[in-house]
């Protein structure tokens, strides 16, 4: 186990961004059906009242991608992580106005709550779509997909679980790449550790959408967990 392990990822920044006023209403009236504690242990068939696979989304924006592929997945049960208040009160919109069961959200950080709430084998996906890149150098010690970050959600993940990870910098998604290659119990999809094409049922989020206009490529990696 490396030594980080006991350092915290503070892979964000809070934003202090305004929220409408449909947000601000969402957040006050509509949060407490569908938020979840940070103290409790993480309890799927209490939670959710049924035994589906749980897919986890850490840091969902705005929650439009999230929203997507939960209307497209019924059957699964999705837990969206996300610190920023505007974009929990948009996800928490779309979840009204589409009338969405299978989603559930920790306003919190991610990282934290996987490592306090979540036990071993309790999770069969993992969507984490633009991470923050945090471009330099300095700040690459911020950056959510590391080794401690793979150390600590390890055995969290059921056998077989999904982990997919798109970005749109090049630098980062190398960085992933050789992260993944030092844990032999993630197997790539793609031979050669490489890039998988972004699947169809994967819309393209709003943040990658403001790449494409800077001309930047997507990077999509889909690794599964053979532990044994
Ligand atoms: C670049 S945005 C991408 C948002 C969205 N996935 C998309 O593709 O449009 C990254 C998001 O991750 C969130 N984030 C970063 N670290 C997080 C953490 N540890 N827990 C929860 N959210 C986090 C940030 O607040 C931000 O909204």
């Amino acid at each position: 186990m490396s030594e980080n392990i006991q350092r915290k990822i503070r892979s964000f920044v809070m934003r202090t961004s305004k929220m409408t006023p449909g947000q601000k209403r969402a957040i006050e009236e509509i949060l407490p059906q569908f938020a979840l504690d940070e103290q409790q242990k993480f309890d799927a068939k209490k939670i959710f009242g049924n035994s589906n696979p749980v897919c986890l989304d850490i840091g969902f924006g705005n929650g439009e991608s999230l929203v997507h592929i939960a209307q497209m997945q019924p059957d699964v049960n999705f837990v969206g992580m996300e610190v920023h208040t505007p974009g929990v009160g948009h996800l928490l919109l779309q979840i009204e106005k589409y009338n969405i069961k299978n989603i559930r959200i920790y306003q919190y950080d991610g990282t934290e709550v996987l490592k306090d709430c979540f036990g071993d084998d309790s999770i069969d996906a993992m969507h984490i779509y633009f991470p923050d890149p945090w471009h330099k150098k300095r700040h690459h010690k911020r950056r959510l997909i590391q080794d401690a970050f793979l150390e600590m959600v390890m055995p969290k993940l059921k056998e077989q679980a999904r982990m997919h990870i798109a970005t749109d910098w090049q630098q980062y998604a190398e960085h992933i790449q050789e992260v993944f290659s030092r844990f032999l119990q993630f197997k790539n999809i793609e031979a050669g550790n490489n890039f998988t094409a972004k699947p169809e049922w994967r819309p393209i989020t709003k943040f990658e959408r403001r790449g494409i206009n800077l001309g930047h490529d997507s990077y999509d990696l889909v690794y599964y967990l053979n532990k044994t």
